[in-house]
């Protein structure tokens, strides 16, 4: 199971990579819209400082035809770092650039996945990791599940070693369910995951253990300070 942030927000990059077991991050046009006009291969170097080689990296090209998805990838691979996964929508020309920069070695992230079709192509033609947009799925009377579990069937049949890498959450249920369909990753806004353990009833859980404690050794005294 993998779990990675569906953020380039550096501030919660670093406050959130020690908490939540991450092992990388993910980004499209729209989440970098949020951070504003950033200085683009200088903002994602620093994410790389802050989450180092071990983690990956997944951007996103913004050409449509083949020829500018290879010199976008080119550019970020050249700016940034060669580890990088790039983030490649599955469509006709999406599949063509993913081919040929698969054959050079690149890291390949397919995305945009709404259809089991876009995701056996991608399959087949040696994506790394596959991202299904689930609540979007949901949206349009998808069945996000089937998608994710159809993917996953082949892939163990046919021993791929690509990952499905599930994206576009709206709530932790979804989440679970990612995971239950069949997806070896997610990729989270940290706020979810955040606010899946904020839940009352955790608190409270915690706040009657304080109270118990506190009762029996007083207030300010914890096991370390007994
Ligand atoms: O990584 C893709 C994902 O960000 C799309 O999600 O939230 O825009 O539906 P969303």
């Amino acid at each position: 199971m993998k779990f990675m942030f569906d953020t380039a927000n550096i501030e919660d990059i670093k406050e959130y990579k020690d908490i939540f077991p991450i092992t990388g991050i993910t980004s499209n046009p729209s989440i970098i819209k949020k951070e504003g006009k950033i200085d683009f291969f200088n903002h994602f170097k620093e994410i790389r400082k802050i989450l180092g080689f071990e983690k990956s990296i997944h951007i996103q090209v913004v050409a449509e035809n083949c020829e500018g998805i290879i010199k976008d990838a080119e550019t970020i691979l050249e700016n940034i770092d060669n580890k990088i996964y790039i983030k490649i929508p599955v469509t006709e020309e999406g599949l063509k650039a993913m081919r040929l920069l698969k054959s050079k070695g690149v890291n390949i992230t397919a995305t945009a996945v709404y259809t089991k079709i876009q995701s056996l192509l991608a399959l087949e033609t040696g994506a790394d990791f596959i991202a299904p947009y689930f609540n979007r799925m949901e949206n349009i009377g998808i069945n996000p599940r089937e998608v994710i579990e159809t993917t996953a069937n082949m892939i163990n049949k046919y021993n791929y070693s690509t990952e499905i890498l599930t994206a576009s959450f709206r709530n932790i249920g979804q989440v679970v369910d990612a995971f239950s369909s069949g997806s070896q990753a997610v990729t989270v806004p940290p706020q979810i995951l955040h606010d899946s353990l904020m839940m009352p009833s955790i608190q409270k859980a915690i706040g009657d253990f304080t109270l118990d404690w506190e009762n029996i050794f007083g207030k300010e005294k914890s096991i370390y300070n007994l």
